[in-house]
């Protein structure tokens, strides 16, 4: 810490200044201190694709695109690709469900083994009559799940998916920033791993062949 001089009374505000200035340092230090925390829980999930897996994922109950309320425990015996993303979005998730889907049918019969599902991050937006219109234009066993805010938040939280609104020109026309993985969960409910949104079909389906 610097002190003032004391005995330099006509020129206090130098002193104030560079004590001032000092305080804005602190300020961006703690403000990248807690931003790199927060960006590590979220975005620093790249070193854990394993030895993090306690703790992504976790319980749900949800509404599917049929109305029907589904929990993590309907989907036991099975393996499951969920991906969390929007019916509005325009680019990534429609890539990210289209290339899931190529995954899977690279595996021919094996491929049953697995339901690709689609969470939505858009509770307001996405109903279940809007998911059945989209899920469908992928895949017939794509599942999409919707719910509440809260069950939205839940989720999103256990699978450690960042998601906000942006890009608000209205209330009807926002946009959605969120991570962009695709979990691979067990037979059992647990995580096995992740793939990145920059992941092959073939890399996906290499690595299920190897799993199923
Ligand atoms: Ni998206």
């Amino acid at each position: 810490m610097t002190k003032a001089p004391r005995s330099n009374a006509k020129k206090p505000e130098p002193a104030r200044r560079r004590f001032n200035g000092l305080l804005v340092v602190l300020a961006v230090v703690v403000v990248l201190v807690v931003g790199f925390g927060a960006a590590q829980v979220y975005f620093g999930l790249n070193g854990v694709e394993s030895a993090g897996a306690a703790r992504i994922g976790g319980p749900f109950t949800l509404i599917d695109q049929d109305g029907r309320t589904v929990s993590d425990k309907d989907f036991r015996g099975k393996w499951m690709l969920v991906y969390f993303g929007f019916t509005f979005c325009p680019d990534i998730c429609p890539t990210s469900l289209a290339r899931n889907d190529d995954a899977l049918a690279m595996l021919g019969d094996k491929g049953v083994k697995v339901v690709p599902v689609l969470i939505s991050v858009d509770p307001e937006r996405d109903t279940p009559e809007r998911l059945k219109d989209y899920v469908k234009f992928f895949s017939p066993r794509l599942v999409g799940l919707t719910g509440s805010p809260q069950q939205i938040a839940e989720v999103a939280r256990e699978y450690r998916v960042y998601y906000a609104k942006a890009g608000q020109k209205d209330d009807a026309t926002y946009l959605i920033d969120h991570s962009a993985l695709t979990y691979l969960i067990g037979p059992d409910g647990r995580f096995v791993q992740f793939f990145r949104a920059q992941a092959s079909p073939q890399e996906i389906a290499d690595r299920l062949n190897e799993l199923l």
